[in-house]
C-alpha cells in the first residue's frame, strides 16, 4: 500500500520522524514538494539530523530515494546532507532525481534578498519563491538541463539578462557569469549525473505494482500557496493532491494519507495566528518543544491546538488516519485548550478563511480539557493517563479520523501505533 505523509499545520509537524520510522517498510520514498525551505528533525540510531531535502529513504538501505519534478533543487544544499548522511549510515543511498525538477541557482537567493520578502514575510531565505516563478515563467533549469551543459549556459545567459535589466545597479547579478554557474552545479549534481530519471514512469511504475511507496510532504497544509493563509504562505502546494502533477501519477493509488499533526500549534515567520500564546505558556511550549526553526533557527511561535484549521486541512487532504505528535511536551499542564470554533465579528463560525487576512481578524473559542501530571512513558495505548486519552479522543471526534500514531519524543522508540 502506498502512504502520504503530510503535515496539517504551518509545517514542522514531525513529518520528519514519522516518515522515517515508516520509511524502513517501504521500497521507495518519495519527496514531492517544496525544497531546502523544509527542515526534517531525523534521528537515526541515537544522531540527530535535519534533513532539508534527502528523503528519509536515505538513512536506510536498500530503499531507493526520489526527488520528484515538483521540488526545486538546491545542489550545494543536497550534496552537503547526502555526503553527512552517506558517512553516517556507511554506504551511499540510492538517490534519483527527476529530470523536470527544477533548480535554485544562486541567483534566487541573491533575489529574494533583493525583494526583500525574507523580512516582509519571514520566508527561509531559501530562493523557494524567484525558483518556483522561474518555472512558471518558463526561465527556469531543470535538472534534465544538466546533461546539457550548452542549453544550459545559454538559459542562464537569457535568464540573467532579464534580471539584469530588472536589477541595473546589482552587483551581486554583474558578476556572475553563465559558463562558470554550469561547470560548479554539474560538478555539485556530479554524484547523480546517472541517476536522472523519468519520475513519472519509475514511481508509476512502482505504485500500478503494489509496492510500499511512501511520499513525505513538506510544509504543511495551512502554508500551500493556494489553500493556506495567503499571502502568508510558500510558493508550492503542500496538499496532497499536488503528488499528481508533481509525479504525473494517478494520487487515488496512494489510498493511505496519513496526516501529521502536533499536539499544539507552531508558526515560524509572518502571518495570522488566532491561538498564537504570547505567555508563559506559549513561552513553555517553545522551551519544553525545542521549538527553533531546523532551516533557520529562529523560534517558532506557539498555541493552543486549533482544530478548526485541523479539520480544514483533513478536509482538502482526504486524510484517512493522523500521526499526533509532541504529545509529552504538555505534560504538567493544569488544563489544556483546544480551538473549536473562531469568533469573526460577532458570529461564530467553525469554517476556516480562506484569507490570511480574514483569518488574522477571527478569535479562538476554546475548549478547556484537564491535563495530566507524569512522563509518557507508555507501552500501550491502555496506559495512557485518563486525561491524555480525553485529550486525543476530543480531537478525533471532531476532525472525524482516527489517531493511527502517537509520538511523544524524538527518538523512533517514543511512539505508540494503532491499528486503523
Ligand atoms: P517543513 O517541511 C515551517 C514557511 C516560512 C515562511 C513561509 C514562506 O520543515 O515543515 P518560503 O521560504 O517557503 O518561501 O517561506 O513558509 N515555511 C516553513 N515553515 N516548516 C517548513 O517546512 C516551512 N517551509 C516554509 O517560515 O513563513
Ligand atoms: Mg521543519
Amino acid at each position: 500500500m502506498a502512504t502520504a505523509v503530510l503535515g496539517l499545520q504551518w509545517g514542522d509537524e514531525g513529518k520528519g520522524k514519522i516518515t522515517h520510522l515508516l520509511a524502513q517498510g517501504a521500497s521507495m520514498v518519495v519527496r514531492y514538494n517544496g525544497g531546502p525551505n523544509a527542515g526534517h528533525t531525523v534521528v537515526d540510531r541515537g544522531v540527530k539530523f535535519g534533513t532539508h531535502l534527502l528523503p528519509a529513504g536515505a538513512f536506510y538501505a536498500g530503499v531507493t530515494s526520489v526527488l520528484a519534478g515538483g521540488v526545486v533543487i538546491d545542489f550545494d544544499v543536497l550534496r552537503r546532507e547526502y555526503d553527512e548522511v552517506a558517512r553516517h549510515v556507511g554506504a551511499k543511498p540510492r538517490l534519483l532525481l527527476a529530470e523536470n525538477a527544477h533548480l535554485i541557482l544562486p541567483y534566487h537567493r541573491t533575489l529574494e534578498e533583493l525583494e526583500g520578502s525574507g523580512s516582509r514575510f519571514g520566508t527561509t531565505r531559501r530562493g523557494m519563491s524567484p525558483a518556483y516563478r522561474d518555472k512558471a515563467a518558463h526561465v527556469g533549469v531543470r535538472v534534465g538541463d544538466l546533461l546539457e551543459p550548452r542549453r544550459m549556459a545559454e538559459r542562464i545567459e537569457w535568464r540573467l539578462e532579464l534580471l539584469r535589466r530588472e536589477w541595473p545597479k546589482a552587483s551581486e547579478l554583474e558578476a556572475l557569469d553563465p559558463g562558470e554557474l554550469v561547470r560548479s552545479q554539474r560538478k555539485l549534481a556530479e554524484p547523480w549525473l546517472e541517476s536522472i530519471v523519468d519520475a513519472s514512469d519509475v514511481v508509476g511504475r512502482a505504485l500500478v505494482a503494489g509496492e510500499p511507496v511512501l511520499f513525505e510532504g513538506a510544509q504543511g497544509t495551512l502554508l500551500d500557496v493556494d489553500f493556506g493563509t495567503y499571502p502568508y504562505v510558500t510558493s508550492s502546494t503542500t496538499l496532497f493532491a499536488g503528488i499528481g502533477p508533481s509525479l504525473g501519477i494517478d494520487p487515488s493509488l496512494v489510498t493511505r494519507r496519513l496526516g501529521v499533526t502536533k499536539a499544539y500549534q507552531t508558526r515560524v515567520g509572518e502571518g495570522p495566528f488566532p491561538t498564537e500564546l504570547e505567555d508563559g505558556v506559549g513561552a513553555a511550549l517553545r522551551e519544553r518543544g525545542g521549538e527553533f526553526g531546523t532551516t533557520t533557527g529562529r523560534p517558532r511561535r506557539c498555541g493552543w491546538l486549533d482544530l478548526v484549521a485541523l479539520r480544514y486541512a483533513v478536509r482538502l487532504n482526504g486524510i484517512t488516519d493522523l500521526a499526533l505528535t509532541k504529545l509529552d511536551v504538555l505534560e504538567g499542564l493544569p488544563t489544556i485548550k483546544l480551538c473549536t470554533a473562531y469568533r469573526i465579528g460577532g458570529v461564530e463560525t467553525d469554517r476556516f478563511p480562506l484569507s490570511g487576512d480574514r483569518l488574522a481578524d477571527c478569535e479562538p473559542i476554546y475548549k478547556e480539557l484537564p491535563g495530566w501530571r507524569g512522563a509518557l512513558r507508555p507501552a500501550s495505548w491502555s496506559e495512557l493517563p485518563a486525561a491524555a486519552h480525553r485529550y486525543v479522543a476530543a480531537i478525533e471526534e471532531t476532525v472525524g479520523v482516527p489517531v493511527t500514531l502517537l509520538s511523544y519524543g524524538a527518538t523512533p522508540e517514543d511512539t505508540l501505533r494503532r491499528d486503523l
